[in-house]
């Protein structure tokens, strides 16, 4: 059943900006490759909703200069002024930050490029997001999303730590009115939006080095403990059992991991003739 109210069920402040710092960091090359395809350049205007710690938006003001410029939004307030103080410290002018809530959000023609990460699969209505997005981008523009599935995770050797994250993550995120499996429909939901020839990839990331990405699923269940009881989902020592086995598993060098598999979607507005 899906809830009347949308939570965003990951803690969020300055613990939320170091989660998505190490995401953005191993996603980088990977967005960045998107973004080439999708064909961000110098001179562009462009959006980033729930954009949380604003690493991507950073990047884009990079590639989009000299000329272009970067709007960040989310509704984080702690993370967006933690944004606002990185994009000073590496000297970036053309980006801002602003609070929205994307589902109040509304800018048709406002951009050359809109992009989205890991943010549809937190809302209740992403179809309604992503027509405000497509409606958002100028002729010759382009709309971009990633967004996560997380039915395509595997790891080995079995693990019970890594079971009850999933199993609970994808609980939390019913609860939230979000969708664990939002990934694979991102081109359905494209076509529902309205959005013409949806261009889609699909990457999976994998680690068995320690340290770094692999971390993750031990962090993403940390951050999530609140909703996990205060849902119910689990007693106090069932979740401090999982955690101490997922963090057991993700320590020891002869195990692997992936993260969830990662669709990626593009579309270009056609440019109108004079
Ligand atoms: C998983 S994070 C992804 C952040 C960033 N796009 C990235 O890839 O690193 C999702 C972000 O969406 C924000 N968010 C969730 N629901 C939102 C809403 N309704 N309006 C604005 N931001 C929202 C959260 O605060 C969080 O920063």
């Amino acid at each position: 059943m899906i809830p009347d109210k949308e939570r965003y069920a990951i803690r969020g402040g300055k613990e939320g900006y170091e989660r998505l710092l190490l995401l953005a960091r191993e996603r980088w090359p990977e967005t960045r490759a998107l973004f080439q395809r999708a064909g961000l350049r110098p001179g562009m205007r462009c959006l980033d909703v729930g954009c949380g710690g604003g690493e991507v938006s950073l990047e884009m003001a990079r590639l989009v200069s000299p000329g272009g410029s970067v709007t960040g939004l989310d509704m984080d307030e702690v993370k967006l002024g933690l944004a606002r103080q990185a994009a000073v410290e590496r000297k970036l002018s053309n980006v801002e930050f602003r609070t929205v809530n994307a589902n109040e959000w509304n800018e048709p023609n406002g951009y050359d490029a809109v992009y989205a990460r890991f943010l549809l699969h937190h809302l209740r209505k992403p179809v309604d997001l992503l027509r405000r997005m497509w409606a958002g981008v100028r002729p010759g523009g382009v709309l971009v999303v990633e967004d996560a599935d997380f039915d395509g995770w595997c790891w080995d050797p079995p693990n019970d730590g890594f079971e009850f994250f999933l199993r609970t993550y994808r609980q939390v995120l019913l609860r939230s009115g979000g969708d664990h499996a939002l990934g694979r429909k991102l081109f359905r939901y494209a076509l529902e939006a309205g959005i013409p020839d949806p261009q889609l990839t699909v990457v999976q990331p994998q680690y068995t080095t320690v340290g770094g990405g692999k971390t993750l699923p031990w962090t993403t269940l940390e951050a999530v403990s609140e909703a996990i009881l205060s849902e119910g989902l689990a007693t106090p020592a069932e979740l401090a059992s999982a955690l101490a086995s997922l963090a057991q598993f993700l320590n020891d060098p002869h195990t692997l991991t992936s993260g969830p598999r990662i669709f990626q979607l593009w579309s270009k507005r056609e440019a109108t003739r004079a």
